[in-house]
């Protein structure tokens, strides 16, 4: 079998390779390496990639369909699981075209390239961020008609039109919402990453309100095992993958501050209007149809997280934050 895993560079994505890499499965990996954030840390995950039998890596942009379709048409994937994307909720009010671009545009072309090629399955990459203004815990039944920053609007866009491509053509489409992920070769622009470096450095952190904003926080591993599930024919479902065990902010900093035994510095600024105050998610379809349960906790988790920062100190200490 094989599966071609846009973003493979990215947090998710290399996890993801790895977990179909490790499953038997012949796997294409594509990623353009923006400099969204430290490229550094794409190659360190990459490297994670290279050596392992049965893996290929293009460095491809995925809104240019005639270099995505060239892929396609000589792999004939069974599978795609698109998980290129601007990702970022603060980014995406100043630059929204980019979120457009590539997280609606581009899934359009993977899925015109699925139905050309007859991929038998599309897995598509969603966002807890939908839920603004719902009530927790959200399942996956509950409107998401409301989406507050760009970043969650084109992720919507992009759901709809998988809706329409399992609708029109019969593809077997998988929408995972993934809610607040981290672990090693986490993303420097979230929380958990920047926490742990900037205290460890002895700098300030900064953190958006009061702290008492609290997060689905979900372990990497978790995601990757959920997303390799997600390959089973199911028609069209929309699946949230989730912890189901929210914690505020304060609480990651005071449990960071005592793994790697030092003192934060917060600097406090306004709450951004488009930041959700709290997320919870509602996991019942993700055990039912996918057989999938968290199985890491919130302080193992943490605790892996500090251990990899202090295994990988040196490589991590050149990473632009
Ligand atoms: N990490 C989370 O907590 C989280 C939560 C909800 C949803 N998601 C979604 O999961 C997916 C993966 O997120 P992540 O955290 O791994 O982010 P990431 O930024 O680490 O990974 C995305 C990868 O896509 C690549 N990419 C971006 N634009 C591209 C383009 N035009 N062509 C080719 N490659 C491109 C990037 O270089 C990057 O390596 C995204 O779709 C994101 O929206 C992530």
């Amino acid at each position: 079998m094989k599966s071609l895993i846009t973003g493979c560079a990215g947090f998710i994505g290399h996890k993801t390779c790895e977990e179909f890499l490790n499953k038997g499965y012949e796997v294409f990996g594509i990623d353009d390496l923006n400099d969204y954030y430290d490229v550094q840390l794409k190659l360190l995950r990459l490297k994670t990639l290279t050596s392992k039998k049965n893996f290929t890596f293009k460095k491809v942009d995925v809104t240019n369909k005639n270099s995505v379709e060239k892929i396609v048409r000589n792999f004939l994937p069974d599978i795609i699981v698109n998980l290129a994307a601007r990702a970022g909720v603060r980014a995406s009010i100043l630059n929204p075209y980019i979120y457009f671009q590539v997280n609606t545009m581009a899934t359009l072309n993977l899925l015109e390239l699925a139905k050309k090629y007859k991929s038998k399955k599309f897995i598509f990459s969603s966002t807890s961020s939908l839920y603004a203004g719902q009530k927790m815990p959200f399942t996956e039944i509950l409107p998401v008609n409301e989406p507050i920053s760009p970043y969650a609007a084109s992720k919507k866009s992009a759901e709809v039109t998988c809706y329409t491509y399992n609708y029109l053509y019969g593809i077997d489409i998988t929408i995972l919402r993934y809610f607040t992920v981290y672990g090693p070769w986490g993303r420097p622009d979230m929380s958990i990453f920047r926490f742990i470096k900037q205290i460890d450095e002895g700098k300030k952190i900064i953190v958006y309100g009061d702290g008492s904003q609290s997060r689905d926080f979900t372990y990497i591993d978790d995601i990757g095992k959920g997303t390799f599930l997600a390959k089973k024919s199911l028609g069209f479902e929309i699946i949230n993958l989730g912890s189901d065990d929210p914690h505020d902010l304060k609480e990651v900093i005071r449990t960071i501050e005592n793994l790697l035994g030092k003192k934060a510095e917060i600097i406090y600024k306004a709450f951004h209007p488009s930041d959700m105050k709290s997320t919870w998610a509602g996991i019942e379809k993700a055990k039912k149809l996918l057989g999938w349960t968290p199985a890491v906790s919130f302080n193992e988790g943490l605790k892996r997280t500090v251990e990899w920062y202090i295994e990988n100190k040196k490589q991590i200490s050149r990473i632009q934050i």
